[in-house]
């Protein structure tokens, strides 16, 4: 099927539709050895051979796993009728269509936020069996006791059952955090609707900020709010291995 040249060079991930755009109007791209520089050129992807540089570019099936740190602010979900902000405006769904969220961040929690275009790995790392560990920080009202903390650990009832046993411990304060709050470090294996909020609510400790800075074996590692970066080999390996695929994922 033939389509717009700029459309395959986003997708063959030359750069993004704009970046490619600009790619073509400064003549860098050649179709079957022609340069190409009329923005509405379409191209078949089975027949034509079209390069950058002189460097040949290809559509690829191979699926792309990123990272977003997620500001506050943002729904997730790839698109909102209420048309709120979401996290698809800050991932490069032009570079990689097909792009989606594993899983979900309230609009208010922050943190790390994987997209994938591989549906079968975002399936199984959501799925229970798999017992991907997510790793919050919270920033919680008043001071939880040891036995508020010790019943996060084993179990809370919520409307929706029993959370399965958690690892909860106090983590030092920040500069700036409110008189009488504390920070908790928490990680689950369940994926619930506003799991944490809930939990930490049920002990009498409401949540007033929450960040998750772990999934599985993967870290934000110094990412910057807003900012985005696709796997690198050894995280990919990590996280199919993570989610049952074995080390060769
Ligand atoms: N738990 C919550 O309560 N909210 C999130 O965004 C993630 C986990």
């Amino acid at each position: 099927m033939p389509m717009r040249l700029q459309k395959f060079l986003a997708r063959a991930g030359a750069a993004s539709r704009r970046g490619s755009e600009a790619l073509m109007t400064a003549g860098r791209v050649t179709v079957n050895g022609v340069v190409v520089t009329e923005l509405g050129s379409k191209v078949d992807p089975s027949a034509d051979v079209v390069a950058v540089d002189g460097k040949v570019v290809r559509l690829t099936d191979v699926p792309v796993t990123l990272m977003l740190n997620k500001p506050a602010g943002y729904v997730t979900t790839m698109s909102d009728p209420h048309a709120r902000h979401t996290v698809a405006e800050l991932v490069p769904t032009d570079r990689f269509p097909g792009l989606f969220p594993i899983g979900r961040l309230d609009q208010d929690t922050t943190g790390l936020l994987l997209f994938s275009t591989d549906g079968e790995l975002g399936n199984r790392l959501l799925h229970p069996r798999h017992h991907v560990e997510k790793t919050y920080e919270a920033l919680v009202e008043g001071v939880p006791r040891e036995e508020a903390l010790e019943a996060l650990r084993c179990g809370i009832q919520l409307e929706d059952g029993m959370t399965a046993p958690a690892r909860v411990g106090l983590v030092p304060s920040c500069a700036g955090d409110p008189k009488g709050s504390a920070r908790l470090e928490l990680a689950i294996h369940e994926g619930r609707k506003r799991q944490v909020r809930r939990m930490c609510e049920a002990v009498g400790h409401p949540v007033v900020a929450l960040h998750r800075e772990w999934f599985g074996p993967l870290t934000l590692d110094g990412l910057e709010p807003g900012a985005w970066r696709l796997l690198d080999a050894a995280e990919l390996a990590a996280l199919g291995e993570a989610a049952g695929l074995g080390a060769s994922c």
